[in-house]
């Protein structure tokens, strides 16, 4: 499978991007492998004809906005984020309607149509850098996470119009088995994604990106450390750090979206150049505006 895909990602002039969730074969099946910040600022420095983007739809959708001329294909088009699909266009368009004035400010887990009524989107790598660049009296709605909202609200001590969205993945995590995992691997930092909950992050010693993750336990002395996110980046913390242990706060933590592209599915869509994900230009063009201002900042 991997030869094959090797083959046909020469003739097909395709490179392969693929998030930090992802299955272990299909990261080491990658060209590149990160958080979503990284993944749209690789998208944007891309010379082949084709993306294949393994993960979850609105980044290939990120990929695709930001590169109308290139061909940017998903696996499998049904991994979505129920997150991102927690708020639609039509209902930030009536928030907005109620706060005339307010800035609007999207999580990059959200559609292309959110997007293009925003006027800058953020990720969880850059979300403190990007909402301190707002004035202090600016009236700013943020959709659709309440946890990365909020965590951002409680580092730049501001409040923000939040949308009640969540990660279900994340949901599982609690307070409860971070003290769990504290108290069976002592000493060890903690470290949970900002989509946790306000109590799970307080519980927390480190609260990242993936990408965020991934150079934490790099650069930590610590010969050990508690993992409270998605299990798929545990292959890259091991791979990265063969001298340090990795233990997940709970090892059931799967997004089963991210799950979605395997060997197989990854070679059929470089094979039958399928499925294709397009955006209609003017949404693109409007979403393109709030993703490349973020780019601009971070
Ligand atoms: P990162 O940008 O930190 O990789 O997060 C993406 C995501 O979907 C987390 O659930
Ligand atoms: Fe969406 Fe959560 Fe899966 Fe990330 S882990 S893609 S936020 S459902």
């Amino acid at each position: 499978m991997n030869e094959e895909i090797e083959r046909l990602k020469k003739s097909r002039n395709a490179v392969i991007l693929a998030h930090n969730y992802c299955r272990a074969e299909v990261q080491d099946a990658a060209d590149f492998t990160g958080d979503s910040l990284e993944l749209a600022r690789r998208a944007t420095q891309v010379d082949a004809d084709v993306i294949v983007f393994c993960g979850v739809y609105f980044m290939a959708e990120t990929a695709a906005i930001l590169n109308p001329e290139k061909t940017v294909l998903i696996p499998d088009p049904t991994a979505g984020c129920p997150m991102a699909d927690m708020i639609t266009g039509e209902q930030l368009r009536e928030l907005k309607a109620k706060h005339p004035g307010a800035k609007a400010v999207c999580y990059v887990n959200s559609t292309a149509e959110v997007k293009a009524e925003c006027d800058i989107c953020v990720t969880s790598g850059n979300a403190e850098r990007v909402m301190a660049k707002f004035a202090p009296d600016d009236e700013i709605i943020f959709v659709p996470d309440q946890h990365l909202g909020s965590h951002i609200m409680g580092l730049l001590g501001r409040k923000y119009i939040l949308w009640p969205g969540y990660c279900p993945t994340h949901a599982a995590l609690t307070a409860k088995s971070i003290a769990d995992a504290r108290a069976a691997h002592p000493g060890a930092p903690v470290m949970v994604h900002p989509e946790c909950a306000h109590d799970v992050r307080d519980a927390a010693d480190e609260r990242l990106s993936t990408g965020g993750m991934c150079k934490f336990a790099r650069e930590s002395s610590a010969k050990e450390i508690v993992v409270g996110t998605e299990v798929g980046i545990l292959h890259r913390l091991r791979q990265e750090n063969p001298e340090k242990t990795f233990y997940p706060v709970n090892d059931r933590l799967v997004c089963p979206n991210m799950k979605k592209t395997t060997l197989e599915n990854l070679a059929e869509a470089l094979r039958e150049m399928k499925t294709r994900v397009t955006v209609p230009e003017d949404i693109a063009t409007r979403a393109r505006r709030a993703i490349e201002a973020m780019l601009a900042i971070a």
